[in-house]
């Protein structure tokens, strides 16, 4: 129907007569001119309707925002003063010849303009509408743009397309399934894919050698704003490459991405162990772009009675550490309350801080609840350690080492972004030599990836002490954000046995729910790794926006439901009896039939 968008128009086209096909942005009366703003995905163009054309400047004199037109008419060069500098086509117009109504629409339940302040809720249950935002049709076209070319990227490094299924067994990534029950076994449940691991590590074994998909993932884990119940990985698998291979390539594949879609070039992507990570930064996906640092203060704190500090210094789990915020002694005492309000969301039992007023004048030049129980010897030695200098405050952490990083990374990143310390740009890295297993809370361990990641040591080392051992993982952060994450893998089945023995997985639930891995190490399996990327993050910071839910067409909401559809939803009592289900308390009495 269309001859051109709407929002590609330019000065080039003027003279020309187009048709276009779109939305009524806005409609104006000026004193016997109608202006209409027409908008489709490409943007928007102003059309004018003078009274010369008579039947058609009536119809434009009856519609109303979001009616759907087509219109034909003339591009002309807007007159003096009338040209819009804020609009892509602010110089040119459309002078109306022609106008059909295609479509009717009721009022819209909010304003589309960007200066609406509309509840998401309500931006959700009507997400059509929200949708036709510019700004949100610029997401999802960034978004197409970035998987093509993702996919150019990897069809042209040799990587296959291989689709996997979404019906199959529980995938462990450590989150909850979500679980679809069997009318043809009865009792029985799949699982939906955590991720396609299982699936991508056989098909190396199958000789595929290098995969990709664009897979959907599903997890019921609690929702934040960087994670969805169901969302999309670049899923990668490799044979015959190592870590440093695969390193290599993926960054390769995102500095790629970047150059293309952005015009960006991102610096150097950093190596760094994950201990360091944890003690610089407190966090296994450090902000670089924030520049400050936990120092550990540990061993000065063995010196002082305070025992809220000695406690941690003397415990070998437990850790003091500062975060200096320069300037930062214009914090309030409000704000210092609010700070230690958030970190006790990570289990912090309070939060100690310093304020240097005048560093010359020693003890007295400082403000503190806390110094009255240092010796001064530990205070400037303290100081000289963090680098404090006139107007900083400093702020204590002192618990068991989980707490602290926990809390003061977090704190770290709050500080940054309320006091505008946050830097500019891109700031990548690699984590890496993450420890194999950690504390699962109850006495036993759990892998910090998941159970198919090969450490970087033998099977007697690894039995020996499996709580020192590292793995062969690594990260890709960007900006304080997980992008990806990946490992070198198991491939032989000696190993795998002796991972699922540490874990507490006895041979037989082994057999049972890995039997078909373990016996595919058994024939031939490739030394092989790979990585998965969140596609739905890399979109979120591409785009630069602050929810997950802005960059995925109809997303859930915290709750993991879907407004607009209103899923989950009931089933009738047919087809539980099909699944064999009955419900342990219904909500209302079923409905008959
Ligand atoms: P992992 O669990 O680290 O690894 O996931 C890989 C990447 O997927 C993204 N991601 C999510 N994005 C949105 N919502 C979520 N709920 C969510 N969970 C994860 C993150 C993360 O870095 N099979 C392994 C990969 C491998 O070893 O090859 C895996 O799934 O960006
Ligand atoms: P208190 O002696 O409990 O009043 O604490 C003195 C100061 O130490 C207060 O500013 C507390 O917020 C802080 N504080 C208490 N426990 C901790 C902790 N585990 N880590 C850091 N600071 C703490």
């Amino acid at each position: 129907m269309r001859t051109h968008y709407c929002g590609v128009l330019t000065t080039a086209n003027i003279d020309e007569t187009v048709t276009l096909c779109g939305w009524v942005d806005r409609r104006r009366d000026h004193g016997g001119v109608i202006f209409l703003d027409m908008r489709d995905r490409e943007g928007i163009v102003q059309v004018v309707f003078d009274p010369d054309t008579e039947e058609h400047f009536e119809r434009a004199d009856k519609v109303r925002s979001e009616y759907v037109l087509k219109i034909t008419g003339r591009v002309r060069a807007r007159g003096e003063g009338t040209v819009n500098p804020a609009m892509a086509t602010g110089e040119i117009e459309v002078l109306g010849k022609e106008l059909e109504i295609l479509n009717t629409a009721a009022t819209p339940p909010f304003q589309l303009d960007e200066h609406t302040a509309v509840g998401e809720e309500v931006r959700l249950k009507y997400r059509y509408m929200d949708l036709r935002r510019q700004e949100m049709q610029q997401r999802l076209i960034t978004r197409s743009k970035i998987t093509s070319a993702i996919r150019n990227f990897l069809d042209n490094e040799g990587f296959l397309d291989i689709e996997t299924p979404i019906l199959t067994r529980a995938t462990p990534e450590g989150a909850r399934d979500y679980l679809v029950p069997s009318r043809t076994h009865p009792g029985q449940f799949f699982a939906l894919p955590q991720s396609p691991q299982l699936f991508k590590q056989l098909l190396m074994v199958s000789g595929f050698d290098r995969y990709y998909q664009v897979a959907k993932c599903f997890r019921d884990e609690d929702l934040r704003a960087d994670r969805q119940p169901e969302f999309t990985q670049i899923d990668i698998e490799t044979a015959f490459l190592d870590e440093a291979e695969i390193m290599s390539i993926t960054e390769r594949m995102v500095r790629e991405l970047f150059k293309t879609t952005l015009d960006v070039e991102l610096p150097e992507f950093p190596h760094m162990p994950y201990a360091e990570a944890m003690e610089r930064y407190g966090s296994d996906k450090p902000d670089l772009r924030i520049d400050m640092e936990l120092i550990s203060v540990d061993d000065l704190m063995q010196q002082v009675d305070f025992k809220v500090f000695r406690g941690p210094a003397d415990d070998e789990d437990g850790r003091v550490a500062a975060l200096r915020v320069p300037g930062g002694a214009t914090i309030s005492r409000k704000e210092i309350d609010d700070y230690t309000k958030y970190v006790s969301i990570f289990g912090a039992r309070g939060l100690a801080w310093i304020k240097v007023n005048d560093l010359a004048a020693g003890v007295e030049g400082l403000q503190s609840p806390i110094l009255k129980f240092m010796p001064e010897a530990v205070v400037s030695e303290m100081m000289q350690r963090l680098d404090a200098a006139d107007g900083d405050i400093i702020f204590f952490g002192a618990d068991k080492a989980r707490v602290v990083n926990e809390s003061l990374g977090a704190l770290r990143i709050k500080v940054a972004e309320d006091q505008g310390m946050v830097g500019d740009g891109w700031a990548p890295l690699w984590v890496v030599d993450f420890p194999m297993f950690e504390d699962d809370g109850n006495g036993g361990l759990t892998p910090l990836h998941h159970p198919f990641t090969a450490p970087s040591c033998s099977v007697e080392a690894l039995e020996a002490n499996p709580s020192q051992a590292l793995s062969r993982a690594y990260d890709m952060v960007l900006n304080g954000c997980e992008l990806g994450g990946g490992s070198v893998r198991i491939h032989q089945r000696d190993m795998q046995e002796a991972v699922f023995r540490i874990l507490g997985i006895s041979e037989e639930e082994a057999n049972e729910k890995f039997g078909f891995l373990l016996q595919a190490l058994q024939y031939g399996a490739p030394p092989h790794g790979g990585l998965a990327f969140g596609l739905d993050r890399i979109v979120m910071l591409m785009t630069d926006s602050a929810s997950i839910r802005d960059v995925i067409a109809f997303p859930k909401t915290q709750t993991a439901h879907c407004v607009m559809t209103d899923a989950p939803g009931d089933v009738n009592a047919q087809q539980l009896r099909e699944l064999n289900i009955r419900l342990r308390q219904s909500k209302e009495e079923p409905k008959a039939g």
